[in-house]
């Protein structure tokens, strides 16, 4: 699980005891705020850094949840979502369209690789992945292909907790509680290379999703989804061929290729789409966090002509939507967003970085509970690991003790924001702004390598 870090108490405001009397937050361990321990209130932001509401000042290491991409507190992308407001506060997409909505779907449109030309809106990642999977199965049913319903997503990936979206989560702790989960949910290995099986290839990863679709008869699949890089786990980059073979494998059994970016597009790996950094051509990129920096609520599937096509038949229509998808304040933001994606070069300024952000969490490996360093961009991951010569992991117990009894809430301590997770093998995540530069690598590395030492002293002596 994710860990949300939760400092000693320090005295009580009257914003923690409201916040535990009403707030029920997400993912999280309620019950461990009831000694006293404090909420984490984070009152304003500025860049790369935030502030709690004590005044202490921290470096947001995790773009808050992978989606402040150009920073906190443009008030200029603000700006324009109460202009907005101002004009035309909101109308719906369903059977209207409205001016700002049109325009940023021409834009994603004109942005998003190959013929990914039509702009389905939702209200944030989980919509768009739900959306998706409803879009496959309809587009199937309409070409007279009915039964082609199952979903092939990868083991500990994440796409999102509604029923349809957990049934592609391959998170066992998430599908649980829920289960019995919307049916058709398969699941491949993902793409771990640190530790792939002795003697087992990389090139096998690809052919294990064409093992599979052929197990469950190619008549029944309706997509493949998969990020760019696999988020859950710490980070996991495709092998070289990857994506090109999965595309060959879709294309051969007529299964659809959803490229889940609701995190690796909008300049996350230092393009607007994934799919471009590894070149290859998705049927359907999901997305939603960066396509506002998150100053406003908003999601996106967008979908290939091909994939349009039945829908735009006689009396045909995706039976689907939601009211706030394409909402005209949102839209607003989002041009705002991608203006200053392109008046501020945020791609190339990642790409340019990159090697110094790599550079520096590299540059970590000298200490003995680092065990490997993944990840492409501004996505990065650091795997802890018992024994670096074995590669042999900590036990779920020792997780939690070195993750949540101490990691987790020293890094918050000393100022930094980023994520402690062992929703697979425990890993220290990384995503800044993508406005961070080597001021902003040396001050990380300044509080993660005693941190990461004092770790190493208190697990591995
Ligand atoms: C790849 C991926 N898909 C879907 C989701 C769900 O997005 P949301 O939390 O906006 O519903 C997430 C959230 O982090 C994600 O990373």
């Amino acid at each position: 699980m994710a860990t949300p870090a939760a400092p000693p108490a320090t005295g009580s405001s009257n914003l923690q005891e409201l916040a535990k009397r009403h707030l029920w937050m997400h993912f999280s361990r309620m019950g461990s705020y009831a000694d006293g321990a404090e909420i984490p209130i984070i009152v304003k932001g500025d860049g790369c850094y935030v502030w709690d509401e004590h005044g202490n000042k921290y470096f947001d290491g995790l773009s808050s949840l992978f989606c402040v991409n150009i920073g906190h507190g443009r008030a200029d992308v603000a700006q324009a979502g109460a202009d907005q407001a101002k004009e035309l506060g909101f109308f719906t997409n369903w059977s209207y369209a409205h001016p700002r909505a049109i325009e940023l779907a021409a834009r994603i449109a004109g942005l998003a690789p190959g013929d990914l030309n039509r702009v389905f809106f939702t209200s944030g990642g989980g919509e768009s992945v739900e959306s998706a999977i409803k879009l496959v199965r309809q587009f199937h049913k309409l070409n007279g292909k009915p039964n082609k319903t199952k979903i092939i997503a990868r083991e500990v990936a994440y796409h999102g907790t509604s029923m349809g979206a957990l049934a592609a989560t391959g998170i066992t702790n998430l599908r649980q509680p829920y289960e019995p989960l919307m049916p058709g949910g398969c699941h491949v290995p993902n793409t771990n290379l640190y530790r792939l099986p002795p003697g087992y290839g990389a090139e096998n990863l690809a052919e294990a999703v064409a093992r599979r679709i052929e197990f469950e008869g190619p008549d029944t699949v309706a997509a493949v989804i998969m990020e760019p890089v696999q988020n859950a786990g710490g980070c996991f980059t495709p092998p070289e061929g990857y994506f090109q073979r999965i595309r060959e494998i879709c294309d051969e059994h007529d299964v659809l290729f959803i490229s889940d970016e609701v995190i690796c597009s909008w300049g996350r790996l230092g393009h607007y789409f994934g799919a471009q950094r590894y070149d290859y051509q998705p049927d359907i990129i999901t997305t939603a966090k960066g396509l506002t920096s998150s100053y406003a609520p908003m999601g996106a599937v967008i979908a290939s002509d091909r994939i349009m096509e039945p829908f735009l038949q006689g009396t045909n229509s995706f039976m689907h939507g939601f009211t706030w998808g394409g909402h005209p304040m949102c839209a607003a933001v989002a041009m705002a967003n991608l203006d200053v994606f392109e008046e501020e070069h945020i791609n190339e300024g990642v790409l340019e970085n990159e090697p110094h952000f790599r550079a520096m969490l590299d540059s970590l490996r000298d200490i003995p509970i680092v065990g490997d360093v993944r990840g492409a961009g501004f996505f990065q991951a650091i795997e802890l690991v018992k024994d670096r010569d074995t590669q042999l992991s900590f036990t779920k117990p020792e997780s939690e003790t070195l993750l949540r009894g101490y990691l987790s809430g020293e890094l918050f301590k000393r100022g930094l924001i980023c994520r402690a997770d062992d929703r697979g093998d425990p890993v220290i995540q990384l995503s800044p702004p993508l406005i961070a530069g080597p001021e902003h690598f040396e001050e990380i590395e300044g509080i993660l390598r005693p941190v990461l030492e004092e770790a190493t002293r208190r697990m591995l002596a």
